[in-house]
């Protein structure tokens, strides 16, 4: 008898985890975008190319290196005493963290400045950007929630935690899709809506609406090669007016050389 044909979502998914770029990424992400992909293209290796394709755009782009490597650097670092020097050298691993780096002191004092004790945050498709805590004025015992597509880097966040002495939690999760269930103080949508954008176009919108959170940072690129682009900043407000459109939620506006950031009040949900 005549095996039968493989499936070609099974075939595409085993495919991909299988390759060294992609073998850490969240299985659900890669069998979100495979059927994407199978039902435009014409083929199996139509697909396969158009899905790594896709998985470099949203995330294999922004990275360099394996998360593996610099959980030692964290722990020895934190052990002499010297955990925000090698967080911000590992953070260079990432371009949206390297991007900020240089503005990093004034970006969280600025954004949290009006903002009552954070006991609580939530950072939607984080990257490297929880290493950030040692700046960021967090009230003492603070819990943190993060979600990224990278299994290696979530487990480097779960070593990472105890170190900065937060509750931290991390998970593997699409977020063009998951809804997280966590009520918390601040989430951070840094940098994060234009990509999964890519995945669903209404991925933004569902974020906005569905986070349960006192306040929402919002954020954007603001810089190509040629340094500020006034163009680019001006596109995603107006895309971010879009998306509030008919809420009535208070927006602070703030710009900094490199992003421009959010905060945007929801007023029915009240903070820890
Ligand atoms: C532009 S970076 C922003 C990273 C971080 N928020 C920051 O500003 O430093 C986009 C991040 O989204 C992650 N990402 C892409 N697609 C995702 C998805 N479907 N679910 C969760 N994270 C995703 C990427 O791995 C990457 O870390």
């Amino acid at each position: 008898m005549a095996k039968p044909a493989p499936d070609p979502l099974e075939a595409l998914v085993s495919d991909i985890l299988k390759s060294p770029k992609y073998n850490h990424v969240c299985e659900e992400l890669v069998q979100h975008i495979g059927a994407d992909e199978l039902g435009k293209r014409r083929n199996l290796k139509e697909a396969v190319k158009a899905a790594k394709n896709k998985l470099h755009q949203v995330g294999g782009a922004f990275l360099d290196g394996g998360a593996a490597e610099w959980g030692e650097a964290l722990a020895e670092a934190a052990r002499s005493g010297d955990l925000p020097a090698a967080c911000e050298q590992i953070m260079n691993h990432h371009a949206s963290t390297r991007e900020r780096l240089p503005i990093l002191e004034e970006f969280y004092t600025a954004l949290f400045a009006d903002l009552p004790p954070v006991r609580s945050v939530l950072d939607v498709a984080c990257g490297l950007n929880p290493l950030a805590i040692p700046w960021m004025p967090l009230a003492p015992g603070a819990v943190y929630y993060a979600y990224d597509i990278y299994r290696d880097m979530i487990d480097l966040l779960n070593m990472f935690w105890p170190l900065v002495g937060v509750q931290g939690q991390a998970a593997a999760r699409d977020m063009s899709r998951f809804i997280p269930p966590e009520r918390v103080d601040v989430a951070l949508v840094l940098k994060t809506i234009p990509c999964l954008e890519q995945l669903d176009k209404t991925a933004g919108l569902r974020l906005i609406e569905t986070i349960n959170a006192a306040f929402l940072v919002v954020s954007f690129p603001v810089r190509s090669l040629g340094g500020y682009d006034k163009g680019m900043a001006e596109n995603y407000e107006t895309r971010l007016h879009t998306l509030l459109e008919g809420k009535n939620w208070p927006v602070k506006r703030f710009e900094f050389a490199t992003e421009l950031a959010f905060v945007i009040s929801k007023p029915e949900v009240e903070v820890s």
